[in-house]
């Protein structure tokens, strides 16, 4: 397997909470800070070389010290990139949910049957966002649970509403109902995050799942707020 394929398969793997965690805190912390540390020692580099013009080596190993930092900033990068959402924001919609298809069925061999009616140019960032996560999320559940190597997506407007369904023929398995209220919460976020995403749009998310006859994730989202 390649590196590449390696790396893409533990993204499908990981959780979304996972995966955005993992993405936020490289950029937020150890990124920022690399980033701080070259400015510092470019500011020192050209101090010194004021100070010290006699002390050629001293400058050529902090010079050597920004490179290396100037590396590794660029080694993350390109670690980040892998795991990348797409651009969504000029992207449409259809073209960027094809994509993930093409990417999931060479990653898994899977069969995805995509059938995308209408969907409407100019849909809202956050739409677009939870529309990808949650094909990339329920894909990622037929691949890991449902036993099959089919699965079916549609995405399509109906009033003023985006619709999504991803279903698959497999295993299937008993939801919680509110009422039980959540007890595998904490250890699978994959449908609770999908919930979130949802909620947050002010849509409403409906799993139809029964244990031998295959599941259904259902999404339906207000297309204007
Ligand atoms: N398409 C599916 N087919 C069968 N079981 C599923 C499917 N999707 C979800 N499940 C079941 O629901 C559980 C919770 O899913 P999820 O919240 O995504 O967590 P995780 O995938 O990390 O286990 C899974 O562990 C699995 O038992
Ligand atoms: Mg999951």
């Amino acid at each position: 397997m390649t590196d590449e394929k390696q790396r893409l398969q533990l993204l499908l793997n990981a959780s979304e909470e996972e995966f955005q965690r993992l993405i936020l805190d490289i950029h937020d912390q150890p990124v920022q800070k690399l980033f701080a540390a070259l400015a510092q020692l470019t500011l020192l580099h050209s101090r010194l070389s004021d100070l010290l013009p006699e002390q050629p080596e001293i400058l050529a190993t902090l010079q050597r010290a920004s490179e290396l930092l100037e590396s590794a900033l660029s080694d993350i990068r390109n670690l980040l990139s892998t795991f990348r959402t797409p651009e969504f924001t000029h992207r449409k919609l259809d073209q960027i949910i094809e994509d993930l298809i093409v990417q999931f069925e060479t990653l898994t061999g899977l069969k995805v049957n995509l059938v995308q009616k209408e969907v409407p140019e100019g849909i809202a960032l956050p739409v677009k966002i939870a529309v990808y996560r949650i094909v990339q999320e329920a894909l990622s559940n037929v691949y890991r649970h449902a036993g099959v190597n089919e699965a079916w997506v549609s995405l399509y407007q109906q009033g003023n509403h985006l619709r999504l369904e991803i279903r698959d023929q497999g295993h299937g398995f008993a939801p919680a109902t509110e009422e039980e209220g959540h007890p595998q919460q904490g250890k699978h976020l994959g449908l609770e995050g999908m919930r979130e995403r949802v909620a947050l749009l002010n849509g409403r998310l409906w799993i139809e799942s029964q244990t031998g006859k295959g599941t259904s994730v259902s999404v339906e989202i207000p297309l204007h707020e």
